[in-house]
């Protein structure tokens, strides 16, 4: 994951960034500063080892830095006219067009592309405050960056447009603004979290939030409770989904495709087979919408606990993905060896772990990248997951003819939304954590959707269990009039997965029968449903199609998250269960 740090202080604070960095123990490999080293500035690039050690930084007086780091090795922060300094992250779905506008390629980097928009302004004889504006009015997409002046060395300007980002007080005057939860949580006394669009200068004096009219407003800035203890990683994970789901709609999304290797062999195959455990499978049931719709395919998911001890009859042009986070979990690679020795000729291994043992059995290795998952329950992995089998599934439609050029383009621009969409859904925390004020003592809890988001809700009710240690049940709404609504009561609250699609009208008549059955409804939906008595509804993001199940697992994870919180569970470590360890990773 790349991460901002930006510091301002009266006193050196290289030592402030020293310890961030152990702080943040991040696996990238990159370090880009620049520095202000008695007034002159400097660029400066380190490799990071691994595992984090301690950098000493050659002694320089500096009273202000913006530190990236990444995993890319060309830099990310820049210097140039206007002594502008400007670092950014994210995913701009407009970059082709603006970097064409802007006559400065299409490979340029973010950062670049941001510092091209400032400076066109400037050049047009805008204050910085006023580039700044201009240039959020043109970005689109989930972006964050930070930006300094030389002539104004007294502060620096964030700009939020979905990326989080985070304004803190330190000890000893030092103002830090940075990307990482963990890390302001950890260093600052007192911190405000960015709202998309907020533009807040900070610096020597009180942080400032600067209102779209140009007004000055103080920062609220609520004091760190130390005693709750460092946010869990879950969350950190949670909130990474953007990031890691832009760096593979980056990889996948505009015209690049899977490796030539295994797009030479999908032309011909016939069916998919889908293998996994736990959150993997549910991954692997959604996508086995995505094989049906979009590449014309019979499907067969099997869990991988079970595979191993069936009969199976695999295909001669049969495709079989065996799906892990880690790449070492047992059943799965158990499952794999057994649908070879079966006699499957097509494999291929889906992991966020490089070189892990499922890696080494298959022809073909897809990896999610997502960076290390420290909690057991996943959930960057898993949406990673969930992107990467869409890519297959639309390549594999594309290779068989089932899709036209315009569909495999529409396919492709629903990839690039994503990111965002995904954002907007972080958004919901006040909402989502208020649902879990209500829901956390539940003793047993329904999750309920349709089609693709059948499985979403399985996911749901599975990491309720896994790290709220609920009892959630996931149905098909339509299956519950078969059985499960003679449990439904005051007492037993059904979550729902309403997207407004072609099954929203059934589901909202399969509603009806809890409602009637005193079931309290809390509903996730982007169509315009109204929360009334006894039904609760979250506005979710429009504009997402097929990759619509992608943010419902993400409000979800939220929600099992907060349960968790309430409950004082050990989140990133849930009792009786263990993460299959992982190789290296990408
Ligand atoms: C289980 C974990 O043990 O393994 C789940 O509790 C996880 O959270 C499952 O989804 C599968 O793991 P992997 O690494 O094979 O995707």
């Amino acid at each position: 994951m790349s991460e901002l740090i930006a510091y301002i202080a009266p006193q050196n604070v290289l030592p402030a960034l020293s310890d961030c960095l152990l702080i943040l123990n991040s696996s990238n490999s990159h370090l880009h500063v620049i520095q202000a080293d008695d007034g002159d500035i400097v660029q400066r690039h380190y490799a990071l080892q691994m595992p984090v050690q301690r950098l000493v930084f050659p002694p320089a007086n500096c009273h202000w830095l913006i530190a990236s780091l990444s995993n890319e090795p060309h830099p990310a922060i820049r210097t140039i006219q206007h002594h502008l300094v400007v670092t950014a992250m994210g995913l701009c779905s407009n970059h082709i067009d603006l970097a064409r506008s802007l006559d400065i390629g299409i490979a340029s980097n973010l950062s670049e592309l941001v510092e091209a928009v400032l400076v066109r302004q400037l050049n047009d004889g805008a204050t910085l405050l006023e580039a700044i504006a201009i240039c959020n009015a043109q970005l689109k997409g989930d972006v964050s960056y930070i930006c300094h002046q030389q002539g104004h060395a007294q502060f620096m300007f964030a700009s939020c447009l979905g990326r989080p980002l985070f304004v803190g007080l330190e000890s000893g005057l030092r103002q830090i603004c940075c990307s990482s939860l963990r890390l302001i949580r950890q260093r600052a006394n007192q911190v405000y979290a960015m709202n998309t669009g907020d533009v807040v200068r900070f610096g020597l004096g009180a942080p400032m939030l600067i209102l779209p009219n140009g007004i000055e407003q103080a920062l609220q800035m609520p004091a760190v409770n130390k005693s709750q203890g460092i946010p869990h990683y879950m969350l950190e994970e949670i909130e990474a989904q953007p990031e890691t789901l832009a760096i593979l709609v980056q990889k996948y999304g505009a015209g690049f495709s899977l490796p030539l290797a295994l797009r030479g062999k999908l032309a011909g195959i016939r069916s998919v087979t889908l293998l996994a455990c736990g959150s993997s499978y549910h991954a692997a049931l959604v996508a086995s919408y995505w094989f049906e719709t979009l590449a014309g395919l019979p499907v067969q998911v099997g869990l991988s606990s079970e595979y191993s001890d069936r009969d199976v009859h695999p295909d001669a042009y049969d495709l079989v993905v065996a799906i892990s986070q880690s790449g070492e979990t047992a059943d799965t690679i158990a499952a794999l060896k057994h649908a070879q020795i079966n006699g499957s000729p097509r494999t291929v291994a889906l992991s966020n772990s490089p070189g892990s043992t499922l890696t080494t059995l298959v022809d073909h290795s897809l990896l999610t990248h997502s960076g290390a998952e420290q909690s057991v329950s996943a959930t960057k992995s898993l949406t990673a997951q969930l992107l990467m089998l869409y890519v297959l599934a639309f390549t594999l439609g594309e290779a068989r003819g089932e899709l036209s050029k315009e569909q495999v383009t529409a396919a492709q621009q629903e990839m690039l939304d994503l990111p965002t969409a995904v954002a907007e859904t972080l958004q919901l925390t006040k909402d989502i954590r208020r649902w879990a004020g209500m829901l956390h003592r539940k003793k047993n809890l329904f999750v309920i959707g349709r089609n693709a988001h059948y499985p979403v809700a399985m996911e749901g009710a599975f990491k309720l269990r896994e790290v709220a240690y609920q009892h959630a049940v996931a149905f098909p709404s339509g299956e519950l009039k078969h059985g499960p609504i003679t449990l439904v009561n005051e007492e037993l609250p059904v979550i729902v997965c309403l997207p407004w699609n072609l099954q929203a009208q059934k589901m909202l008549d399969d509603l009806k029968a809890v409602r009637a059955n005193r079931g309290e409804i809390f509903i996730l939906s982007n169509g315009n449903i109204a929360s009334v008595e006894g039904t609760s509804v979250i506005r979710m993001p429009n504009g997402l199609n097929h990759l619509s199940p992608i943010i419902y697992t993400v409000a979800l994870q939220m929600l099992a998250y907060y349960c968790a919180v309430f409950s004082g569970n050990d989140i990133d470590a849930p009792r009786n269960l263990a993460k299959a360890k992982t190789a290296t990773l990408a």
